[in-house]
């Protein structure tokens, strides 16, 4: 039974009941088992009823306590922290947004970036901490097919493959890349370190290990990541690629952030931009981009257009499209 009223309470029980089953089963345990037992403890339910909705998440939730706990939340520790130190907490989830920066999305995006004519100039919307934008740092290994990154220490991308995928021989030069991010988060700030390892889930060792190493590695020079928003600040950011590069305006994981009606403005400014656009989104997310309800990949690997391959979004398969 839900430990929910009729004030709120009854939908945060039945959201972390629907995100045990559909999300954290067969991903994380201890993500499943968690969120499960938040939805039958009244304490808990009552709290995060108190949020906004949108900070009523489980994964901001789970996040925020490790943030505050220093280790992945138990019932137990999770009960204690909203009895304790709820307004510590409630701080947390008012500041810091999901922003799970991963590194692997560059495997599923490289192929499709390294057809177009070099040099590029990347400019990565909804960046985050800007990982997604270092492709030329980062080894690849595509089922035996190896790249080497200029930094022999950021992690290697392995990705499985299926399909034509057109292999590239090389990484290609990138001249210029800039993120934009409502919120940008700084890889030399440590706070905004922790808060990125925090978004990563328990049971998903190998996601943090990279994580830990792509932040390592950018750090070592960090990336730009510019303050603004998609839907008015993507042209001013766009006009300081320099010229005769071949500007590339990448996505990933972003837009379903954004209402459909903003999806279809964004869109229009993208087109109406001289730019290639390249994103790895949920189907349907990007317009044109929609999937039959039965496919089981996550994400769409689109440019300029129609799907060119399907994937899983945290870039661990590439499926090239016939
Ligand atoms: C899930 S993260 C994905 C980060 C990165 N693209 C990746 O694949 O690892 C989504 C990012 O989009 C940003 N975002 C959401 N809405 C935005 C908007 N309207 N304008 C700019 N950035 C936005 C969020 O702040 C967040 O950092």
């Amino acid at each position: 039974m839900d430990a929910g009223g009729d004030d709120g309470t009854a939908d945060v029980a039945r959201a972390y009941r629907v995100f045990a089953r559909l999300e954290a089963r067969g991903r994380s345990p201890a993500y499943e088992a968690l969120a499960t037992a938040v939805a039958d403890d009244a304490g808990i339910v009552g709290f995060v009823a108190t949020l906004p909705a949108a900070k009523r998440q489980p994964n901001l939730l789970f996040a925020a306590a490790r943030y505050l706990l220093g280790a992945p939340a138990s019932i137990g520790s999770l009960r204690d922290l909203v009895r304790r130190s709820p307004a510590e907490l409630d701080a947390v989830l008012r500041t810091r947004r999901t922003q799970t920066n991963e590194p692997a999305r560059c495997a599923v995006l490289l192929p499709a970036l390294a057809q177009l004519p070099e040099p590029l100039a990347l400019v990565d919307v909804g960046a985050s901490a800007g990982l997604t934008m270092l492709f030329d740092r980062y080894s690849y290994d595509y089922a035996g097919h190896r790249l080497a990154g200029a930094d022999p220490d950021a992690p290697t991308l392995r990705c499985r493959v299926s399909g034509p995928v057109p292999l590239p021989r090389r990484i290609p030069a990138i001249v210029c890349r800039i993120g934009l991010d409502l919120n940008p988060l700084d890889v030399t700030n440590d706070d905004d370190v922790r808060w990125l390892s925090c978004l990563v889930w328990p049971d998903e060792e190998d996601r943090a290990q990279r994580l830990a190493a792509a932040i390592a590695s950018a750090r070592r020079a960090p990336p730009t990541v510019i303050k603004g928003d998609l839907l008015t600040d993507l042209p001013a950011v766009v006009a300081q690629a320099p010229a005769g590069a071949t500007v590339v305006v990448c996505h990933s994981s972003v837009l379903y952030y954004v209402t459909p009606a903003q999806r279809e403005q964004f869109a229009r400014t993208v087109r109406g931009l001289d730019v290639t656009w390249l994103t790895s989104e949920a189907p349907g997310v990007v317009p044109g981009t929609e999937r039959p309800p039965d496919d089981e990949q996550t994400t769409v690997l689109a440019r300029d257009g129609p799907p060119l391959a399907l994937a899983d979004s945290h870039g661990t398969h590439l499926d090239w499209l016939g």
